[in-house]
């Protein structure tokens, strides 16, 4: 193998700057030529691949986003889009690609390695940490903390009103920000998709806090909570309890997905990239790289989004235990 490519897709997540960084030196040590594809699999069909060097990722291990810009291609899920981008991988003579991002890019990837055989190997990058094969996703770690510090701050003026706080963190389908950054922030409640809470329940926990004499409260819930988003959550508790409580919606968004990756996160980045590197050199293809037990595991692209990775319900009972 001598040329290879790497890639950012789907949501951006702070540390795949850290992860491109040792994708291109750690190519390039090991006597490969590196490119860079522009715009994810969009990108690759549209032909926007450029060839890095070492200064090319020069100043950005400390950067949030992704230089190399990434999308959510449509086009990538049609045959002839899957055509196009393969032509164009063929006609530089690229070998090999490492391909950073989340579920849908590694949907994508067993796609295209199932109809041209080209070698990929994966790297986690996604806030959400709801990757079956590694333990922890690159950008997890900082998108907690920056959930983390806007909840410390909510929790002041929260406490300064007395007043109920509905705060929601992002996670479609999964909940592992919230039960991070809703223990960490001493959430007295935390809604996942994983587990099943109705309204009636946070209601008789309120409730009870408030018989407890707590006269402010923090609720943290994932979007993709089966009961609803924040607002709604506020909105039924409202109706169950009126006027009863203070209450105020704050949704966080994509302030989630920015700012400077955390040590953690450049750490597992670097780590994960060189790795990807030296499995593909190794002769891996279709899989993830990613850390288990602090070893470097591959696992099967299709493993990586078919099989749960369920959140521990020992985070599930904490959050009851510390909150009383
Ligand atoms: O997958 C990462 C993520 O940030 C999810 O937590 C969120 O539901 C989604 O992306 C938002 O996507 P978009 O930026 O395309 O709206």
């Amino acid at each position: 193998m001598k040329k290879i490519a790497v890639f950012t897709s789907g949501g951006d997540s702070p540390g795949m700057n850290a992860c491109v960084r040792a994708v291109v030196r750690g190519g390039i040590y090991k006597g490969l030529e590196v490119f860079g594809i522009i715009r994810g699999y969009n990108g690759m069909i549209q032909g926007n691949i450029i060839p890095l060097q070492s200064h090319s990722v020069s100043n950005t291990i400390q950067k949030g986003g992704t230089i190399l810009k990434s999308a959510r291609s449509k086009d990538f899920m049609t045959p002839e889009g899957r055509k196009k981008a393969f032509e164009n991988i063929q006609k530089l003579g690229i070998e090999g690609i490492v391909a950073i991002g989340g579920d849908g890019t590694f949907r994508g990837a067993a796609e295209f390695y199932k109809e041209y055989g080209i070698p990929t190997v994966g790297c986690p990058g996604t806030i959400d940490n709801d990757l079956y094969g590694t333990d922890y996703t690159i950008g997890y770690d900082t998108a907690i903390n920056t959930a983390l510090d806007a909840i410390d701050k909510i929790r002041d003026t929260a406490d300064s009103h007395d007043r109920v706080f509905f705060i929601e963190v992002m996670g479609r389908d999964s909940g592992y920000i919230a039960i991070a950054c809703g223990i960490a922030g001493g959430a007295e409640i935390v809604m996942v998709p994983e587990t099943l809470m109705d309204s009636d329940e946070v209601a008789s926990i309120l409730q009870a806090g408030w018989n407890r004499s707590k006269t402010s409260s923090i609720i943290v819930v994932a979007e993709g909570d089966e009961e609803g988003n924040a607002q709604e959550v506020a909105e039924k508790i409202k109706t169950l309890l009126p006027n009863q409580f203070d209450i105020r919606v704050s949704t966080l968004g994509h302030i989630q997905r920015g700012g400077s990756p955390t040590a953690r996160d450049r750490i597992l980045a670097s780590r994960l990239g060189l790795a990807a590197v030296d499995g593909l050199l190794a002769g891996y293809k279709n899989v993830m790289a990613g850390v288990i037990n602090d070893q470097i595991v591959f696992t099967p692209f299709e493993d990586t989004f078919q099989k749960d990775k369920p959140i521990s319900q020992e985070m599930i009972e904490m959050v009851k235990i510390l909150s009383i």
